[in-house]
């Protein structure tokens, strides 16, 4: 147990901390608002790391310029006391000016044609922001295991196709999902959501439901994850607007005649986006 984090807000600080670490390091990198989903990947981390570094920021780059970005909740001493709780060794908040010095990097990652699609058919350039932070952050903390979160399935996929493509020596792990007991997926963006829309928002984990439990029939996943959107029988119905619901193999390439495949939803409800994601087992039609 680590009675004491350590809070550093520059490269110079993190690399000195950084540098007195003996033994394994594992990164959790967030952009705060931290929840029990974040404190799933720290727990994730604690187990298999002697070290634990979690990262704080929130990343312009991968914010439209008509999305929340200003309104983004920052609430580091909560986030602070949260990682002290969950035994992280070094947190590390950088502000715009220290991970951007120059201004907005003139040489991006590009996360080739998969960060075109889903999120990134309705997010131009959110996929080259997020690697690009992601690919930064690696260099700097130099961890040996990385975690991220299955609810942001795309993310994890590009990220561990990126280390891979590009070499960088770490491993990824992926988390499952910490829903809330009603089948909502815990994200940061969910206290935008007034209460009939909180209840809509179900709309999305209750048609992924459906969807798998259509898939393991033998039946079309896609169309009965839809039935159930558009039925709207999770409440709520009218407020909340599919934007994809796409069943695909587990790389998020073509959808598997059989065996397992993932199931994705975005939708929005009311003026937030919300996004959740299932595993699927593909029964052969009946
Ligand atoms: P953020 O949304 O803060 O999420 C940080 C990490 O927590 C991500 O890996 C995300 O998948 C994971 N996470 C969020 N909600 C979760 C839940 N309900 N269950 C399990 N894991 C969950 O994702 C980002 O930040 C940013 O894009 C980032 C990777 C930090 C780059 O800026």
């Amino acid at each position: 147990m680590h009675l004491e984090t350590a809070l550093v807000h520059t490269r110079d600080e993190l690399g000195a901390a950084r540098g007195a670490m003996g033994g394994s390091v594992a990164a959790v990198m967030t952009m705060g608002a931290l929840h029990d989903g974040h404190r799933a990947l720290l727990r994730a981390a604690r187990e298999r790391a002697d070290h634990v570094i979690t990262t704080v920021f929130v990343n312009p780059l991968q914010f439209g310029p008509n999305e929340d970005f200003d309104r983004y909740p920052r609430t580091l001493d909560a986030d602070l006391a949260i990682c002290a709780e969950a035994g992280v060794d070094l947190v590390f908040a950088p502000d715009r000016a220290e991970m951007y010095p120059s201004g907005e990097p003139m040489v991006r990652v590009n996360p080739g044609p998969l960060g075109e699609r889903l999120e990134g058919a309705s997010r131009p350039g959110f996929f080259h922001g997020v690697l690009t932070v992601v690919l930064k952050l690696l260099q700097v903390t130099r961890p040996d295991l990385a975690f991220f979160g299955e609810k942001d399935y795309q993310q994890l996929t590009l990220v561990r196709r990126m280390v891979r493509d590009l070499d960088v020596p770490v491993e990824i792990v992926g988390v499952p999902t910490v829903r809330e007991p009603d089948g909502l997926a815990l994200s940061s963006r969910n206290r935008y959501l007034a209460p009939a829309e909180r209840q809509a928002a179900l709309t999305l984990s209750a048609a992924l439901r459906a969807g798998v439990e259509a898939a393991a029939q033998g039946r079309d996943a896609e169309a009965a994850a839809r039935a159930s959107f558009d039925s709207g029988t999770a409440g709520g119905a009218g407020l909340a607007k599919l934007d994809y619901l796409v069943l695909t193999d587990p790389d998020l390439g073509p959808a598997p005649a059989r065996g397992p495949g993932r199931l994705l939803v975005a939708a929005w409800v009311g003026s937030t986006r919300l996004i959740d994601n299932a595993a699927v087992e593909v029964a052969p039609a009946t």
